[in-house]
């Protein structure tokens, strides 16, 4: 049957409504459900993502025309299902950006919002654009880049706002596995220690924008070696290795991102005593914004679950950090002993 729009009639035995995930196509991207309000005009399609028994591949059915009011019964309809995802197609993309800014502009002048709320609502906008730029080409121009800086500079407002409790980054993170939620969380971490250091905020966005970007070398390997939990084999490791070196290469010839976030991309893998990669690199050698993003990069990754292990509570974390300041050379000693101290006061 044809159906104008999916969501006003019943679903269909044979359909299931699928969510976003890694196998994703290229030409549709993901639009996060809750930055959707009823009675909002949608400047943009919006698609559904659905599998019937009868074909294996996922279809993408409309769901909201271009210009459509978003209904009260599509939002609960959506909300019913536990739907979490829509799609739009990767040629609305700077129309689904402009969209996605006015809906922070106007969350931040929102009385109804606390900060918390405000600081919630934000990430999930910048988590919709970092998930788009590791997972497309297409993402990778210039002026969305300049884009992705307009919402890490709101982030800092809040941040600002909120400064006597830096501590909120911590209500706000989401943990999941995926690698673009872990330079999410390492980019908002780092963004509220650099404020804390006193950092002012053009800085302290530039270093947010480096953070969210550390790892997008990674997306050059195959997602089998990204989601392998054995030991990896000497090439595999090599190739892992490699994506500093490949983050850097693809990131320096955008002009809005300046040489210090570029050098933490290419040295945030270097350890102080010279173990490290791609360089082998000395304590000295290193950009002092690689210092700070190795030990963010290594607090997050730990309290974070992996496939092979549980999250570290952020006590146990905490005190590995402290054994590392007192018998290893990783990290610099004077950025780490200021994250311990801003992880005891928050
Ligand atoms: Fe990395």
């Amino acid at each position: 049957m044809l159906r104008r729009n999916f969501l006003d009639y019943p679903l269909e035995a044979s359909e299931i409504i699928l969510s976003a995930g890694t196998e994703d196509s290229d030409h549709y991207m993901p639009f996060v459900v809750s930055h959707l309000k009823h009675g909002d005009k949608i400047p943009f399609n919006l698609y559904i993502k659905v599998k019937t028994k009868n074909s294996p591949d996922p279809q993408y059915l409309l769901c909201c025309s271009r210009n459509q009011i978003f209904h009260r019964r599509w939002y609960r309809k959506l909300k019913h299902l536990g739907v979490s995802s829509l799609y739009f197609t990767s040629a609305d993309l700077d129309c689904v950006t402009d969209f996605l800014e006015e809906q922070l502009d106007a969350s931040i002048h929102s009385e109804k919002m606390d900060n918390l709320q405000k600081g919630i609502f934000t990430y999930e906008i910048i988590q919709t654009w970092t998930r788009n730029f590791f997972t497309s080409d297409k993402m990778h121009a210039t002026p969305q880049v300049k884009r992705s800086l307009k919402f890490i500079d709101r982030f800092m407002h809040i941040i600002r706002q909120e400064n006597t409790h830096l501590g909120f980054v911590f209500d706000i993170r989401q943990h999941d596995n995926t690698l673009y939620n872990h330079c999410l969380n390492v980019s908002m971490l780092g963004m509220a220690f650099v404020t804390y250091l006193g950092w002012p905020q053009e800085k302290a966005r530039d270093f947010g924008l480096g953070a969210l970007l550390h790892d997008i070398g990674m997306t050059k390997n195959s997602c089998e070696l990204l989601q392998k939990t054995g030991p990896l084999s000497w090439e595999e490791r090599e190739q892992i290795e490699r994506h500093p070196s490949r983050g850097f290469a693809l990131l320096k010839n955008f002009t809005c991102i300046w040489r210090d976030p570029l050098l933490m991309v290419l040295h945030h893998h270097e350890n102080g005593d010279g173990s490290g990669y791609p360089q082998e690199l000395k304590l000295p050698m290193i950009h002092p914004w690689a210092r700070i993003l190795r030990i963010v990069d290594s607090y997050e990754a730990m309290t974070s679950a992996r496939p092979w292990r549980q999250p570290w509570s952020p006590q146990e974390a905490l005190r590995i950090l402290r054994s590392d300041w007192e018998v290893s050379q990783i990290y610099d000693p004077i950025y780490l002993k200021a994250f311990i101290k801003f992880l005891s006061q928050i």
